[in-house]
């Protein structure tokens, strides 16, 4: 979908402390724009306050400081204008567990104010799209997370909204269903509709959007097209290192190889950023074999957004 250059979302100064003085400040000010047409996606690690943003987006929670016009409406002042230009998928499930999908959605299309022939059509287009047709009937209770996930995605589409917040959609689901929530995605905006997209998946972010901002302690740390945002990066490299056991202090000594801007441990892998990859290579391998560690495997990557996180952070965008 071709985005337009208006803003049909405008962020301002938006903050939420939760229990002041001492509580956490999960948003700290945040100012943005989400363009009409495009998938705009909110990356960041557990914590880094994308829930606490879109609940405030949506008028679920009130914010500490700051407002949200969307669609011409303020949050604040005009909570129910702004409901009905949204529809939100939130991270948790809202659904009810005995009733099949087909109830579930007749249910909350009936609070949106839908009704008779109109309703049932729009449940029958919902279950086409999110592809859960031929399991209309069964209990959500007998269903898969995924399938689960994607009946809470059709209950937010049900009124046709033109704008859509989806929260972490794929979180601990299977390969298929986060696939359809993908292509679902795509699908929606090519018909119209602006998306705002959570997640701390740096692929899905990659994949789904027009512009990123990505979020870490409540602050809005880089902000663009992917493009735009790889240039932050530079021609940076990064080396993936598969080693088990590595003890901490090693990593310093790979950091500390000439060309090696950042070292990171995650997991089993080692993570260097560096200007040029293949120039640091040899020594990294001298280093993990002189240690009497086990490589079990190198990979090279060009710039990704989870480099951009590194870069900016010295932290891995997922824990
Ligand atoms: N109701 C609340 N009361 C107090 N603190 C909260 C509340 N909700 C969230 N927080 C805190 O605000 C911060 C941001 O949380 P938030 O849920 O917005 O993060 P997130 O980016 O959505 O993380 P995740 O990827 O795990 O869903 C965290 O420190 C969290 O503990
Ligand atoms: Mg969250």
């Amino acid at each position: 979908m071709p985005t337009s250059a208006a803003p049909i979302i405008e962020i301002t100064n938006l903050k939420k402390h939760f229990n002041p003085p001492d509580g956490p400040l999960a948003v700290n000010k945040i100012s943005m724009a989400i363009m009409a047409g495009e998938i705009f996606s909110l990356l960041g690690p557990n914590g880094a306050g994308k829930t606490t943003t879109i609940n405030m987006m949506c008028g679920l929670l009130t914010p500490t400081e700051g407002d949200v016009i969307i669609a011409g409406h303020s949050v604040i002042k005009e909570p129910l204008a702004v409901k009905r230009a949204l529809g939100v998928v939130p991270q948790e499930l809202a659904i009810y567990p005995t009733l099949s999908a087909r109830q579930n959605l007749v249910f909350f299309g009936k609070l949106y104010g839908l009704g008779g022939s109109e309703l049932n059509k729009r449940v029958d287009e919902v279950l086409e799209f999110t592809g859960l047709t031929e399991r209309a009937k069964d209990p959500i209770e007998e269903y898969s997370g995924g399938m689960k996930r994607r009946v809470n995605i059709g209950i937010g589409l049900l009124h046709r909204p033109q704008i859509v917040f989806l929260d972490e959609p794929t979180v601990a689901i299977d390969p298929q269903s986060r696939r359809n929530i993908l292509d679902a995605v795509k699908e929606l905006n090519a018909q119209g509709t602006t998306i705002l997209y959570t997640t701390h998946y740096m692929e899905e972010a990659q994949e789904l959007s027009d512009r990123v901002g990505i979020i870490d302690h409540g602050s809005i740390i880089a902000l663009g097209t992917q493009d735009e945002l790889m240039q932050q990066v530079g021609e940076q490299d990064t080396l993936v290192f598969c080693v088990p056991d590595v003890p901490d202090e090693f990593i310093d000594t790979l950091g500390a190889i000439q060309g090696v801007n950042k070292a990171l441990h995650v997991d089993d892998e080692i993570r260097l950023l560096a200007k040029d990859g293949r120039t640091v290579l040899p020594d990294a391998i001298r280093l993990i074999n002189e240690a009497g560690l086990s490589l079990q495997s190198v990979e090279v990557h060009e710039p990704t957004l989870e480099a951009l996180f590194l870069h900016l952070t010295g932290r891995a965008l997922r824990d």
